[in-house]
């Protein structure tokens, strides 16, 4: 691996490949007209809604909204990274990745830590070997056996034992690599010892399947319980999550992830058929550890002790999922009973029982609503107020969209505040269904400025139609004016681009999701081909700017003249005034 991927490179990638063959190779399309189609791979429907236009070189799913381009369709299909998705369309057509120099910063952060990958590699199947054939690792055998896991599952996690020496580390594997992975300590320079001594050991993978780090228990009342690899360039704790590997080997498109606090606990579940969980490592969840399991699941249910703890985890848990709450996603909350935690819970119940607890578990909704009004009488105005002030921070929080716009209706009519004022049901819910059939009816008809960016991004030989002053305006623009403006340098450096290859230029940024949207927004064209719709609309759009700009100009003029009378203002500003009165 070397430099980063020169964007020229990626955007001729896009330009050449075709999404039809693309994703017809993987998820056979039907032609339906000018558009392809298929059952939608990224959710569970009976009729076909995922369609694939040719011209724009783009998917779209009319049922759970996934869109993109063909990238997209890679990363979120075959769970690709954005360079392994660029690897496999380089693949296809044969061609090599050219890769810009080496400069200090581009230097691909992967070549470095390659190195750490394979030394933990190494050690993860040292420590397995050891677990089998070291002479004290006896006592690990059978402390496994009173957990009560098998050989096999042993094997699926690769679960090892750290021999109780120094130095038991194999002295082919390189000092400084050991050292940089936090497998060893060193005292004073030169000097290293092992950290994992005489414990049960647990390899912690990333989704690919690298070694990132280590967990290792002892197998008595030794303190501490439980030592865990130091954050290295490896491993992140608050990004990375134990299990998520093994998961995926079994599972490619789990209905749910249980998200638990401990790596028994994922391996007890595992042993008995609940395949389907992932442990933090040591830390609280954090809003990276929920995109990236929602990136593999569209529920996540959240599983912690009954204790105060456990509620607290379970409440950071809840804030930290509450960005990546999308349409289409949703969150539960399991709280367990008594002392239990799921390995002992799972053991005692069963699959059965647990799989019921699992269906029992709270929505977040009513865990959110439910915690807040917890020491709350919301009889009383100031409970209801209370209540009011503390939801209202964390439902701002959520992504804009129906779920959101429920949510506040549903904390309008607890506290009796807000538009639904009256705290009755059906009122909530009418406002619910409004907020919805407004979000409908804005699809239903764009705005002149969403027509426009959609036109020009679906048809990027649009752009030398736009002028120095229509540019203008529509940079100026409140809402899309960035996008705008970035879009408009991104088409003059690449007049070629292609409308999929747009979509690259944003991934990452707050930006993206908007031009996946315009990218598919059908324009109802008024009887005029699209070339024409566009001109009509960027000149109407113009107008409407000019006449708004002179509107607002006029009013100025007005208010400063009401404020010091007519003749106060200057000779210039008298002429302005009765010109644009004139004009209107
Ligand atoms: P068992 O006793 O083996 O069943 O472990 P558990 O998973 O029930 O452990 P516990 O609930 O005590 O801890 C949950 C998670 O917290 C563990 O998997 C570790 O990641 C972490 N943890 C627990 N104890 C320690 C500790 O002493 N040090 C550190 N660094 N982490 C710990
Ligand atoms: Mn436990």
């Amino acid at each position: 691996m070397a430099g980063r991927i020169p964007r020229e490179f990626i955007d001729n990638l896009i330009a050449r490949v075709d999404i039809v063959d693309i994703i017809d190779a993987r998820v056979p399309l039907k032609q339906a007209g000018k558009n392809y189609q298929a059952r939608c791979p990224f959710h569970n429907e009976k009729t076909p809604s995922f369609s694939v236009n040719r011209e724009k070189q783009f998917y779209h799913c009319f049922g759970c909204g996934a869109s993109g381009n063909v990238i997209s369709f890679l990363m979120d299909y075959e769970r690709q990274t954005f360079v392994e998705a660029v690897e496999t369309l380089a693949e296809t057509l044969g061609v090599d990745i050219p890769r810009e120099s080496y400069g200090s910063e581009n230097r691909g952060q992967e070549s470095n830590l390659l190195p750490l990958y394979q030394v933990q590699e190494k050690a993860a199947e040292f420590y397995a070997r050891q677990l089998r054939e070291h002479p004290d690792a006896g006592k690990a055998r059978e402390y496994l056996q009173t957990r009560g896991l098998n050989d096999e599952i042993i094997s699926h996690f690769q679960i090892g034992y750290a021999p109780p020496g120094w130095r038991s580390l194999p002295t082919t594997l390189p000092a400084d690599q050991l050292l940089a992975s936090g497998l060893t300590i060193s005292k004073e320079a030169g000097n290293f010892y092992d950290r994992f001594r005489d414990r049960i050991m647990f390899p912690i993978r990333d989704r690919r399947g690298r070694v990132i780090g280590f967990g290792g228990r002892v197998m008595g009342d030794e303190t501490p319980k439980y030592l865990n690899s130091p954050e290295t360039p490896t491993f992140k704790k608050h990004k990375e999550v134990y299990g998520l590997y093994e998961l995926l080997a079994t599972r490619k498109k789990p209905e749910r992830i249980i998200v638990v606090e401990g790596y028994m606990d994922v391996i007890a579940l595992f042993q008995h058929g609940i395949d389907y969980a992932v442990a933090t490592l040591g830390t609280a969840t954090s809003s990276d550890h929920a995109e990236l399991l929602f990136r593999y699941a569209p529920e996540i249910v959240f599983c912690f002790d009954g204790d105060n703890a456990g509620r607290k985890a379970a409440w950071k848990a809840l804030e930290a999922s509450l960005p990546a709450l999308r349409e289409g996603r949703t969150s539960r909350f399991l709280m367990l009973p008594g002392s239990h935690d799921p390995d002992s819970l799972v053991r005692e119940e069963g699959k059965e029982g647990f799989d019921l607890r699992l269906v029992e578990a709270k929505q977040l909704s009513d865990y959110l609503f439910q915690h807040l009004s917890e020491n709350l009488d919301l009889n009383s105005i100031e409970g209801r107020s209370t209540l009011h002030q503390k939801a209202s921070p964390i439902i701002g929080k959520l992504p804009a969209g129906v779920f959101r716009d429920m949510m506040q209706a549903r904390l309008n009519q607890l506290s009796g505040h807000g538009k639904a004022s009256s705290p009755s049901r059906n009122k909530s819910h009418r406002s619910a269904v409004q907020s919805v059939q407004r979000a409908t009816s804005e699809r239903a008809k764009p705005s002149m400025l969403r027509i426009i960016l959609a036109l020009l991004i679906q048809n990027p030989d649009f752009f030398p139609l736009i002028d120095a002053e229509a540019r203008q305006e529509l940079e100026r623009d409140e809402k899309a004016g960035e996008l705008a403006a970035k879009l408009f340098s991104i088409l003059k450096e690449r007049p070629e681009i292609h409308c999929g290859g747009i979509p690259e230029h944003f991934r990452g940024e707050a930006e993206y999701g908007l031009v996946l949207k315009l990218s598919v927004l059908e324009i109802p064209l008024s009887g005029l081909d699209a070339r024409s719709e566009f001109s009509a609309t960027l000149e109407k759009f113009v107008a409407q700017q000019k006449t708004m700009l002179v509107a607002q100009r006029l009013e100025w003029l007005e208010k400063k003249a009401e404020r010091i009378g007519f003749v106060g203002l200057d000779e210039a500003e008298r002429e302005e005034y009765r010109r644009l009165t004139r004009r209107k």
